[in-house]
Parts: structure tokens; C-alpha cells; sequence
């Protein structure tokens, strides 16, 4: 029997976990080439605000030890072009489209929502309160309890699509935001946004991103990420969505063994565009060795116990 890899997030049904993320997969479109958009189980938008935006000067991105630092500067096409230009291409193409929204305001958080919610052909929106690279709104949303509360159910008033918070890992605690998230209404909670972090040029003794600090991601912050699903799965209900590093099948079950019901793979595609049936390829494969059925039996079925002994 071919594995079953369908998943639920509420009311969404994805045919397969794996999900392409924000701001490392364009608007979708500039990979249909390489993969066809209806076999992934989504893809999410580069983050949109109301109007378009330039992002910073480059040097934006620099590659570091398993990973990369990026300070974009949530370069973006708009709410109302992504909707016009982007969203009847994306639908053609058979994607499963989520919205990743940003607002420097709480009141243009709800804006782009409600525009979003008049157009056809989106599934979900990821609400993006954990940039670290952009001065106003975003992460100063996401570093507060308050903050997150009000924005999410602020947002949950102004739309019928599910609303999914992606929460920023550069707090203490992040299970009490994902609570926080669940409070306000949130249909499902993404995790984990980039780890605030710079890399200095020794020889110019200059940044080597115009912007200073960037996000950290890629495989460097695997652990951490899953560390942070497993603690949010343990304190609440809603489906969360998993990522960090991922770069192959054993990654994303890891995430899915801590509680992730699906994940995204992000810098990983800047890698190995095809990725993609790879890792799905890795899945069925680890599921027949397992005598795994369905692949949402896995979620949360980590086992805490003392790892076994290895002899030698
Ligand atoms: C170049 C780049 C741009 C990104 N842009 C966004 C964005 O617009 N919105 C967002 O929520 N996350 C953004 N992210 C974060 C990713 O979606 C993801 O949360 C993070 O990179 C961790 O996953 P990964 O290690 O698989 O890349 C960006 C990441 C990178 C590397």
C-alpha cells in the first residue's frame, strides 16, 4: 500500500506535510519550472505588506558556518499586486497558497487580511510577527505577549482564512507566545523565523550585510528549531508548522516526532531546488521501514526516554 502523507491543519487538508517557506521559495512562481506547485503540500508567499517595498541595499545575505545570515528587508510586490499579478498564476499552477502578511502596524496587519480575504485561491494566512530585519512592526509584535494576543485576534476578526502566527525564536519562552497565539484564536502556529544574528568582515572590520544584524538560518539552527516545537507541543492544542534547517526526509520527521503536523523547508531550496520529491521520496521510504501507514501518526511521538544503548 502506497504511505499515506495527507495532513490536517484545522480545516485545511494538505496532500503531503511539506510546505515551501516564506521568502525562500518567491512567490511560487519563479519555481514552477522545476517543480510542479500542486505536488507540494503549499507554498508561502514572501511577505506582503500593504504597499510595495524596496528592502535594504545589498550585501543582504552571507553564507556562514550550515547556514546563512539574511537582512532582505522584506522586499515585496504589495498586497494588491501579489493579488492581481501573483495569485490567478498560483491557482492555474494548482498550489495550496498561504500569505505570509506583515503590517508596521496592527491596523495594517488587518488591511492586507481583509484584502486577502476577497481574493480567491488563498489558503491560509501566515501572519509574519517575527521578522528580524525590518525596524517597525513585525517582531516588536512578536516579542510581547500582548503584542502577539491583540494582532492575532485582531486579524482572526477581519478574515474567514485560517490565521497562522509565525512565532520568532529570539524570546525565552516561546511556548508561552504559542499559548498566547492559541488564546487569541490562532488556527495553527508556525515555527521557528530566523535567529537574530551578524558576521563581521575581519579585514574591513565592516558588517558583512548593510543592515548589520540578519536572521540566521539553515541547518545551523536544526536543533534549537525542534527544541522549540517539542516545547510548544507540549503546552498547546493547535497544529503547529515546524521548520528550521530542514534538508532532507530525517529532518522533517524530526520536526514531526516533536509535534510538527507539517513543516516548511526554506534555505535548503537556494541549495537543491529539487529537493522537494526527495524528501517525499525519504518519507515513504522511512514509513514502509517503520510500518508507518499515514504519516500524521507520527506527529508528537517522540519518546523522551533515555536514548538506548549503543554496543560496540
Ligand atoms: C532569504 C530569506 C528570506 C526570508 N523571508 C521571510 C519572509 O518574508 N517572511 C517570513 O516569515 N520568513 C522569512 N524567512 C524565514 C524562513 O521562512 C524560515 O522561517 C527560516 O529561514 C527557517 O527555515 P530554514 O532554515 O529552512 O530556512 C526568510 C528566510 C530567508 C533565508
Amino acid at each position: 500500500m502506497t504511505p499515506d502523507l495527507s495532513v490536517k491543519l484545522g480545516a485545511l487538508t494538505l496532500p503531503n506535510p511539506l510546505i515551501a517557506a516564506s521568502g525562500c521559495f518567491g512567490y511560487g512562481l519563479e519555481y514552477e519550472q522545476v517543480v510542479d506547485l500542486s505536488s507540494l503540500g503549499g507554498i508561502v508567499s514572501k511577505g506582503l505588506f500593504m504597499k510595495e517595498r524596496q528592502g535594504h541595499p545589498p550585501p543582504r545575505i552571507v553564507e556562514t558556518p550550515a547556514g546563512m545570515i539574511n537582512a532582505i528587508g522584506l522586499q515585496g510586490i504589495g498586497v494588491h499586486r501579489f493579488v492581481n499579478e501573483k495569485l490567478p498564476l498560483l491557482r492555474r499552477a494548482g498550489a495550496r497558497t498561504f500569505v505570509n502578511v506583515c503590517g508596521t502596524t496592527l491596523d495594517e496587519y488587518v488591511e492586507v487580511c481583509k484584502v486577502l480575504s476577497d481574493a480567491e485561491g488563498v489558503a491560509a494566512i501566515e501572519l509574519n510577527i517575527s521578522c528580524p530585519n525590518i525596524k517597525e512592526g513585525g517582531i516588536q509584535f512578536g516579542c510581547s505577549l500582548d503584542g502577539t494576543y491583540h494582532v492575532v485576534s485582531a486579524v482572526k476578526k477581519a478574515t474567514h482564512l485560517p490565521v497562522i502566527p509565525k512565532l520568532t525564536p529570539n524570546v525565552t519562552d516561546v511556548a508561552s507566545f504559542a499559548r498566547a497565539a492559541e488564546d487569541a484564536g490562532a488556527d495553527a502556529i508556525s515555527l521557528v523565523n530566523t535567529f537574530l544574528a551578524m558576521a563581521i568582515d575581519v579585514e574591513t572590520r565592516r558588517p558583512r550585510i548593510t543592515n548589520v544584524l540578519g536572521g540566521l538560518s539553515g541547518p545551523a539552527i536544526r536543533p534549537i528549531a525542534v527544541r522549540m516545537v517539542w516545547e510548544c507541543y507540549q503546552l498547546v492544542k493547535i497544529p503547529i508548522i515546524g521548520m528550521g534547517g530542514i534538508t532532507d526526509a530525517r529532518d522533517a520527521i524530526e520536526f514531526m516526532l516533536a509535534g510538527a503536523a507539517a513543516v516548511q523547508i526554506g534555505t535548503q531550496n537556494f541549495v537543491d531546488p529539487f529537493i522537494w520529491s526527495k524528501v517525499i521520496d525519504g518519507m515513504q521510504d522511512y514509513m514502509k521501514r517503520h510500518n508507518v501507514a499515514r504519516i500524521s501518526e507520527l506527529v508528537g511521538t517522540f519518546d523522551p526516554a533515555p536514548p538506548r544503548a549503543v554496543h560496540a
